[in-house]
């Protein structure tokens, strides 16, 4: 068993910005040029089906332009060199966690490249554009939505991850401000049960004050730095 015994890491945008991808609530974040009320709601989806469909499509395509940085794949050496379980739970609808080889990754707000039948709950592989129009492969209704959460609705496995911060040895967040919840608990949640917590972002998130240390700086900086003394001492 490695030295921190298992590890759950909570990654957000902030993790992949250096592979170009947009974070949210930075300066030019997403949040700043699109209003989350009508993208990313249900109240939203059914005033304008259209218009969210394509916020997501071209996420979608930004994202298969995307490639994994330093960050995503330092996590993923960290997987398979560490001695103990190692579980990346992430904010993020982006698949560059696997694409740097990650194998034990939880989208807990859903995945960009996944559909959704609001009908009858079917899940397929997201075509490059997805449009309201699409019948379901399953019920043949036309209610395809991306697979991703939106403001108001459950994210996905919460109960699997509490189990899962309940028995783990160290909790890392990585390049999330700390804003959205119930992820922004997760540290607290973890810290409660025992578990070592260390924050990695750009600036201090705003819970920094629930972990036990903090490292600041870029992703691609800190993140191999931080596994290769992980790697190094277990
Ligand atoms: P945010 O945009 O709220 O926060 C991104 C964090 O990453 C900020 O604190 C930045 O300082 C930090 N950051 C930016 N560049 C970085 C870099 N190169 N290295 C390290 N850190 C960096 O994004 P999230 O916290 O992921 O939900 O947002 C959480 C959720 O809010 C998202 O999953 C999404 C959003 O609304 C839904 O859409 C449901």
């Amino acid at each position: 068993m490695g030295r921190f015994g298992d590890i759950v890491i909570l990654t957000g945008a902030g993790i992949s910005a250096e592979s170009g991808l947009g974070t949210f609530r930075d300066r030019d974040g997403l949040w700043t040029k699109y209003d989350l009320n009508e993208v990313a709601t249900p109240e939203g989806f059914a005033r304008n089906p259209d218009l969210v469909h394509e916020f997501y499509n071209a996420r979608r395509a930004n994202c298969a332009a995307a490639a994994p940085n330093a960050a995503h794949e330092a996590l993923a050496r960290l997987e398979a060199g560490y001695q103990g379980k190692v579980l990346i739970v992430t904010q993020n609808v982006d698949d560059l966690h696997e694409r740097a080889g990650s194998r034990h990754v939880w989208h807990m707000h859903g995945q960009l490249n996944r559909a959704l039948c609001a009908a009858c709950g079917h899940r397929w592989d997201a075509p490059d554009r997805m449009r309201p129009r699409d019948p379901c492969p399953a019920c043949g209704t036309t209610a395809t939505r991306p697979d991703v959460v939106w403001f108001g609705e459950m994210p996905y496995l919460m109960e699997a991850i509490h189990q899962r911060l309940q028995t783990a040895g160290l909790f890392v967040a990585i390049g999330t401000s700390g804003n959205v919840y119930p992820a922004a608990d997760f540290v607290r949640n973890a810290a409660a049960c025992g578990a070592e917590t260390l924050e990695i972002n750009l600036e201090p998130s705003a819970v920094i004050s629930d972990f036990d240390t903090a490292r600041h700086g870029k992703a691609t900086d800190i993140v191999p730095a931080w596994v290769g003394e992980i790697l190094k001492t277990t």
